[in-house]
């Protein structure tokens, strides 16, 4: 490791700051986020109701799950949360890609363009977030993927947890990898981590420094489970009526 850093891609207060406090700031700056990995406008008002939704990512998948008009449920989506909201582009040639990236940028403020870790997909990366759009790279599976989409200028990389572990990776290792190039080279793009299966999921890439989690709704609902707290529930209001007291 040099005693030089490179400067950061794009502005951010948090690299005027080095070393281990960087790290601490960045933490303390950036609390993990909670996104929902759903296009179901139902579930996302729902679990908007929490107050711990901090934005949505879809993809073609769950646009064809839905059955609705794209452009019309992510206006909808982004009408429901703050946050943002991931629209993935169809095509798979720079020239389209770009085309479309700015006209579902054009749906709401909200909308970050959600491309694929091809060379076209990056292309298009460094164009949009060149004109201010934030861009999502996504498919992502390995290191060097992560390293060239922060090169690129994404505001989001996305690795796919569930999908590396279905092929007997170790998905999370990914997630770790990434976070340390990250630090390593203050780049401010946010690790965002997609193809989560289980609450286990969660935690692990909590534990692992990811800035973003993406879950389907029932993974999130999940979170709050544990039979002892049902079990401590149904004791401690029995127990409570027990003392005919009111509050
Ligand atoms: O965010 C990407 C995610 O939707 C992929 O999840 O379960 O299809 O691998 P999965």
């Amino acid at each position: 490791m040099g005693l030089v850093r490179a400067a950061a891609p794009h502005p951010n207060p948090l690299t005027a700051v080095r070393g281990e406090g960087a790290l601490a700031l960045r933490k303390v700056a950036s609390p993990m986020k909670f996104f929902a990995d759903t296009a179901d406008v139902k579930d996302i008002a729902d679990l908007a109701t929490l107050g711990l939704l901090d934005g949505v990512t879809t993809n073609p998948t769950l646009i064809a799950k839905s059955g609705r008009d794209f452009k019309e449920v992510i206006k909808e989506i982004c009408g429901l949360v703050e946050g943002p909201v991931s629209a993935e582009c169809a095509s798979t040639d720079y020239d389209t890609m770009l085309a479309e990236g700015r006209k579902l940028a054009k749906i709401a403020d909200n909308v970050c363009v959600k491309v694929p870790l091809t060379w076209d997909g990056l292309r298009v990366c460094k164009a949009l977030s060149s004109d201010g759009t934030p861009v999502n790279v996504t498919l992502c599976f390995n290191a060097n993927q992560a390293l060239l989409a922060a090169k690129a200028g994404a505001a989001f990389i996305s690795p796919f947890i569930g999908r590396l572990d279905d092929t007997g990776i170790d998905g999370m290792e990914l997630i770790r990898e990434i976070r340390q190039i990250y630090d390593n080279y203050y780049f401010d793009t946010e690790i965002l981590a997609a193809s989560i299966r289980s609450v286990n999921h969660v935690k692990d890439a909590a534990l692992a420094g990811a800035d973003v989690m993406t879950a389907p709704p029932n993974v999130i609902r999940d979170l709050v489970k544990h039979p002892l707290t049902d079990k401590g529930l149904v004791a401690f209001v029995a127990d409570w009526a027990k003392t005919g007291q009111k509050i």
